[in-house]
């Protein structure tokens, strides 16, 4: 008996530590379709890069803590598409599965939570912008923010802008992706509305544009949800016309200040409201801090109602 424990101990700390979990074998199979050293590209567990990774990536700290989660085999963050397609394909090779992050605001933690082994695919270093003033259009790769968006075509034009939403540190990848909804919305309809090409890898590692993935695909990727179809890598957009000056205005009302009314009557005549009006009203318990961020693009105005 004691035999035979012991021969099962010894069984058990000889098995190879679970495949999909070594560094050696998977940054080898990385190395494969990338030109850079993947070294820099590929973190595992005992890198000391990891765990600042795994933390700053998420917005979310509801789970950062929870010792009861499985933490990713690996964190991968590619500078180039072919990094990202040799991840897909490493990860497949090595039956792990994939979450794909971009600016990490998943409320329910999709983009770094997993119930099985898995990579998180880690846009952070893939978030160039390219703006295209003649043509009205940008290349904007998923790692971004939609803020970084928001300031990149504010150094270049202050007449055009982007429909996307408010809240500046949300990435481009997970928020296109399904759909996008902000101050400009009512005149120029969500991001995804004004998307017109995407590249795309789906989870054979192909890199598809709008023509090669065909229209259901493109149409399924805005909208559709994150992490649905695969990995976004970098979107083309409109950009839209704004006014170069935009009026802003908050009102606060407190529920004896006839705030019930002003939420009743706001209801009948927001729709008919011109497209440039955007109003957002926010009916708080208590005065809390509201971020408005930088809306240059369209007239906001804000009615608090405690
Ligand atoms: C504080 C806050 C403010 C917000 N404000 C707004 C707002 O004003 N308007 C609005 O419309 N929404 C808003 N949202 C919602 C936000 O748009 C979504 O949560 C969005 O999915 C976040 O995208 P992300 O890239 O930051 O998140 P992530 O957690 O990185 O990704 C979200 C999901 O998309 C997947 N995904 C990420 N990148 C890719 C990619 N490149 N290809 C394929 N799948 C991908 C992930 O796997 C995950 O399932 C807000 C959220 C928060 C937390
Ligand atoms: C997680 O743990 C760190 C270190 O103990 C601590 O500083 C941090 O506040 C914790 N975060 C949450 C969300 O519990
Ligand atoms: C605008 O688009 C045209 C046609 O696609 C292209 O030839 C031109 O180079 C673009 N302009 C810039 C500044 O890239």
């Amino acid at each position: 008996m004691v035999y035979s424990i012991t021969l099962l101990v010894f069984f058990l700390l000889t098995i190879t530590p679970i495949s999909y979990g070594n560094l050696q074998d998977f940054a080898t199979c990385m190395s494969f379709h990338t030109t850079s050293t993947s070294s820099s590209v590929v973190h595992s567990q005992q890198s000391s890069s990891y765990a600042y990774l795994l933390q700053e990536s998420q917005q979310n700290p509801r789970w950062l803590n929870s010792t009861s989660l499985l933490k990713p085999s690996f964190i991968v963050t590619p500078k180039t598409q072919n990094e990202i397609q040799g991840a897909i394909l490493c990860a497949k090779k090595h039956g792990l599965q994939v979450r794909v992050m971009s600016g990490g605001h998943d409320y329910e933690g999709l983009s770094f939570l997993c119930k099985n082994p898995f990579i998180i695919l880690d846009l952070v270093d893939y978030r160039s912008i390219n703006i295209d003033i003649e043509n009205e259009t940008a290349w904007i790769q998923s790692g971004a923010t939609i803020g970084e968006v928001y300031y990149n075509i504010a150094k270049k034009s202050n007449t055009l802008g982007f429909p996307a939403g408010l809240c500046p540190s949300v990435g481009v990848g997970g928020h296109f992706s399904g759909g996008g909804i902000g101050t400009m919305m009512r005149k120029y309809g969500l991001a995804a509305d004004n998307i017109i090409d995407a590249s795309f890898v789906d989870a054979n590692g192909r890199i598809l544009n709008r023509g090669e993935m065909g229209e259901n695909v493109f149409w399924a990727i805005r909208g559709g949800g994150g992490a649905s179809f695969g990995v976004i890598s970098a979107w083309k957009v409109k950009l839209v016309r704004v006014p170069s000056l935009v009026t802003v205005f908050t009102i606060h009302k407190r529920l004896d200040q006839e705030g019930v009314k002003l939420v009743h009557n706001w209801q009948y005549i927001a729709s008919k409201l011109p497209e440039g009006l955007f109003i957002r009203v926010l009916i708080q318990q208590i005065d809390g801090v509201d971020c408005q961020g930088n809306v240059k693009q369209a007239e906001v105005l804000s009615i608090h109602s405690s």
